[in-house]
């Protein structure tokens, strides 16, 4: 067995067996960058160093790291039941926390189905709409909606709603009877708002189109995220997220939000449905429902979507739907001690009293070279740096390294650069994040 990268000195493993996913494995493998441990803001490095957590991880530790709570609920879980099956069997961590869970999500949505990550989550989201028309009568209702720009992770169901086109590509025809919506993102309007742009609601009619184009008795489903994160932060325009649901409520359409990234304080809130007062008809979730201590998705339906299944479904199983570790018990434990992590200590309105002063650091970098917008909204910023002519994505990569060895991390999609770090964040720690990652824009090249 090779030697474990445990210690500051440690030499990396044989590093070419892992498919490291999402990643340039020939430059990650040339020059690793691994983490060894963690503690409230802060990763360590395999060489030493303390990496302040300018990302939450991947979007998810809202809690910040190694949290003692969490740690010991999943210490006393693990000695308790460490699996039972979920279907046909049960175990009632599952049912107590569907019910915490549904004392935070919008009133009238506390029916949930647990998942393992955001990209099952999203393909539970629209399966359950698909049935829902279907055991209802609306059998003819199999079109799904997304929107260009739009990550719904990565199963067939999420690339083919979603608009990366890298994400698309190389799968075939994915699934058919999809459309897209046009994205919201356009710098000439747009440029280094603050919070909401004011310019863009009227881009949400283009589903009128879409209804027109394919009638209304054909549409399933419109997915999309309230704030598109993985794309590189892009914030509704003020108004828009409205229209879409005035919208799809007037053609039976079910709306589905991916709260995947936005749930659970990401902007001050519980959900970003909260936070937009848009009420959804289905809302997708992970990250943050377990701040990433373990894997854990799930997806929350108004009650009527839930009872029609009750209703109208033969005896016998209502959805032919599941996954093996669905509600696992570790993962209850884990979401259980962090939902009462954000309650007692108070970290949504952590973030939200936050939010003012984060948007003035973030605007702040305006006017270091290369810099060409920054949006925020919650505890999000997105900064987007000018291109260099003929490498795309080459300036933003070179940052996120640059940053990395200044001790910050920070998460790129092409020359965007995002930044979400855990929402026990201080203002002083703002004053780090922003400081550091300013003095690494002013060396790039
Ligand atoms: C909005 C959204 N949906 C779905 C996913 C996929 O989640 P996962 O990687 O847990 O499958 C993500 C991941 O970033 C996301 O941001």
């Amino acid at each position: 067995m090779n030697k474990p990268i445990t210690t500051a000195d440690a030499q990396p493993n044989d590093l070419s067996q892992f498919w490291v996913p999402f990643t340039s494995n020939r430059d990650f493998k040339a020059a690793p960058r691994l983490l060894v441990s963690a503690e409230g803001m802060y990763y360590k490095s395999h060489d030493g160093r303390d990496i302040l957590d300018g990302t939450a991880g991947l979007w998810c530790v809202n809690i910040g790291h190694r949290h003692p709570r969490v740690v010991e609920a999943m210490k006393a879980q693990i000695d308790t039941l460490e699996y039972a099956p979920p279907f046909q069997f049960g175990q009632p961590l599952a049912f107590e926390l569907a019910q915490e869970l549904s004392n935070i999500t919008p009133e009238g949505m506390d029916r949930i189905f647990f998942t393992n990550s955001g990209s099952e989550s999203v393909d539970t989201a629209l399966k359950i709409a698909l049935a829902y028309h279907r055991i209802r009568g609306e059998g003819t209702r199999t079109r799904l909606i997304g929107r260009e720009r739009g990550y719904h992770g990565v199963g067939f169901g999420g690339i083919s709603v979603g608009g990366i086109v890298y994400n698309r590509k190389f799968y075939g025809p994915l699934i058919p009877g999809v459309d897209h919506l046009p994205h919201t993102h356009n710098l000439e309007q747009q440029a280094f708002s603050r919070g909401q742009p004011e310019w863009g609601a009227h881009l949400a009619d283009a589903l009128e189109d879409l209804v027109t184009l394919h009638d209304p008795s054909t549409i399933a489903a419109v997915i999309v995220e309230p704030m598109a994160g993985s794309t590189g932060v892009l914030v509704p325009p003020k108004g828009y997220l409205q229209r879409l649901r005035e919208i799809t409520e007037k053609y039976g359409i079910l709306l589905i939000f991916d709260e995947v990234i936005t749930g659970f304080g990401r902007l001050g809130t519980s959900f970003a449905a909260e936070y937009f007062d848009v009420k959804p008809d289905l809302i997708t979730m992970a990250k943050g429902l377990t701040s990433g201590y373990v894997p854990m998705g799930a997806v929350a339906c108004r009650n009527e979507i839930y009872q029609a299944f009750m209703d109208e479904s033969p005896a016998g199983i209502e959805l032919f739907h599941g996954y093996t570790y669905s509600a696992h018990p570790m993962a209850c434990a884990a979401a259980m001690a962090t939902l009462q992590v954000y309650q007692e200590d108070g970290l949504f309105r952590n973030a939200a009293e936050l939010s003012p002063y984060w948007e003035e650091a973030v605007h702040s970098l305006k006017g270091l070279p290369n810099v060409k917008d920054i949006r925020n909204i919650g505890i999000v910023a997105g900064i987007e740096l000018a291109s260099i002519d003929g490498a795309p994505g080459k300036r933003g990569m070179d940052a996120t390294v640059k940053a990395y060895e200044a001790g910050l991390m920070v998460r790129v999609t092409g020359d965007i650069l995002a930044l979400s770090p855990p929402l026990i964040l201080t203002k002083a720690d703002i004053d780090k994040v922003i400081g550091m990652l300013g003095d690494v824009l002013k060396t790039l090249d």
